[in-house]
């Protein structure tokens, strides 16, 4: 288990740029940077407003000298210190994850960026070179793809135990949009209403949450999308903005899918569901119940896999820390992908040998995620027509 391995290794310096007071995701990436004692945070900005920032900044134990006004400052001051910091964590609204990340890549400093990598296509191709041409390890926070049983699906698929893939389904029905009061949606959505470069990106449920949708269906199957025919709609007609695809894949194996998510299923909490079924089995996992993982055979009864059981991959059981029975959830999945990000900077290991193994998302799956955006808004603009990623 993570929690068997010796930590022979220093802890990592990390700085943080957004993530300040009441974001949605800025404690998770702090928490999961902690949980394996893998870092130690030294720097940050946290706010656009450096008065916001220092003070939120100097409130997570951070000094004074090295809680800075703006991440220009930071990536300049850090840089330049014999202990600066070797990653960065950008949790900032898209619109400004290209900048961030290009200013810290250009002083060599490793990236953890959570999605989508940019806002857009063009942006993506410009950082997914320079990642490549400075040899820097990105990580994107497609964290789902760090859950022990999401793993161990993909292990599962990968020793051909459900055979050929012939079907991919993925869901993820979220209904924050039918439940909220359009009179404060502006307000409560932010960037996430805006639907351009100064926002979300092209489209508020693709851009925000169907790229992580569709990384979970190639991760999990470990096939790639190769076209898509999608429909987008706007059905919480008050907000007006996109807030549910419906898309059909097809994948390179000539295997078929369907992708399906939403901001608009009304009562829908979470609910991310993968589905991939073979020539000889099937399996099923629910992010609900993320410690147990569902496997049909045609040689034999159901089965329920569950976590850290003698039964898991060496790769699943690798990314549990407590024994079977006791819950892991969120926290912990995130947190597999900082430490993996820490073995990746403490092994050497360079994008190449990353993009090979394929323990965390990396700038590829970025670039991927930003395609998959375009296709899919293409498609659906012209009446679900067939489109090449
Ligand atoms: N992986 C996940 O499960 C998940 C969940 C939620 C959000 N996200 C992603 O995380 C990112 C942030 O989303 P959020 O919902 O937390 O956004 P948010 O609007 O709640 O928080 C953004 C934070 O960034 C800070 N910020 C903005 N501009 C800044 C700048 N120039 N310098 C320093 N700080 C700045 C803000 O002050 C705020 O603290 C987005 O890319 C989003 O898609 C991922």
């Amino acid at each position: 288990m993570r929690s068997d391995i010796l930590q022979n290794n220093k802890p990592i310096p990390i700085g943080f740029v957004g993530g300040g007071k009441n974001s949605w995701i800025g404690n998770t990436h702090r928490i999961a940077s902690r949980i394996d004692g893998r870092y130690i945070i030294k720097a940050g900005v946290f706010s656009s407003d450096p008065e916001v920032s220092k003070e939120f900044s100097m409130s997570l134990g951070i000094p004074e000298h090295r809680s800075y006004s703006n991440f220009l400052e930071m990536a300049e001051k850090e840089s330049s210190l014999e202990d600066g910091i070797k990653v960065v964590c950008i949790c900032t609204p898209p619109s400004n994850h290209y900048e961030i990340a290009k200013i810290f890549i250009e002083k060599n400093i490793h990236i953890i960026c959570d999605k989508p990598m940019t806002t857009n296509l063009e942006d993506a191709k410009k950082l997914y070179e320079l990642i490549k041409k400075k040899k820097i390890l990105f990580c994107l926070t497609h964290n789902y793809t760090g859950y022990p049983m999401v793993r161990q699906a993909r292990q599962m698929i990968l020793d051909r135990q459900i055979g050929d893939v012939h079907m991919v389904n993925v869901e993820y029905p979220q209904g924050s949009l039918p439940a909220m009061d359009p009179k404060f949606a502006k307000e409560l959505l932010g960037w996430r209403a805006i639907e351009n470069d100064q926002g979300v990106g092209l489209s508020t449920v693709v851009s925000d949450l169907a790229t992580h949708t569709f990384h979970i269906a190639q991760y999990v199957s470990s096939l790639k999308v190769v076209k898509i025919s999608a429909d987008v709609s706007k059905n919480v007609k008050s907000i007006g903005v996109d807030d549910n695809v419906h898309a059909m894949l097809r994948f390179e194996n000539k295997a078929t899918g369907l992708l399906w998510s939403s901001f608009a299923a009304t009562g829908g909490e979470h609910g991310l569901r993968v589905r991939v079924f073979g020539s000889k089995g099937a399996i099923d996992w629910i992010q609900d119940q993320p410690n147990q993982l569902s496997f049909f055979s045609l040689d034999g009864p159901t089965q329920t896999f569950t976590r850290a059981s003698k039964w898991v991959s060496k790769f699943s059981m690798e990314n549990s820390r407590v024994a079977a029975g006791h819950p892991e959830g969120f926290f912990e999945a995130f947190a597999n992908l900082y430490t993996d990000l820490a073995d990746a900077i403490n092994n050497n290991s360079d994008f190449n040998v990353i993009n090979e193994k394929k323990v965390f998302p990396n700038a590829e799956d970025g670039l991927e995620g930003l395609k998959f955006v375009y296709a899919v808004k293409k498609s659906s603009n012209n009446n679900g027509e067939w489109t090449e990623l």
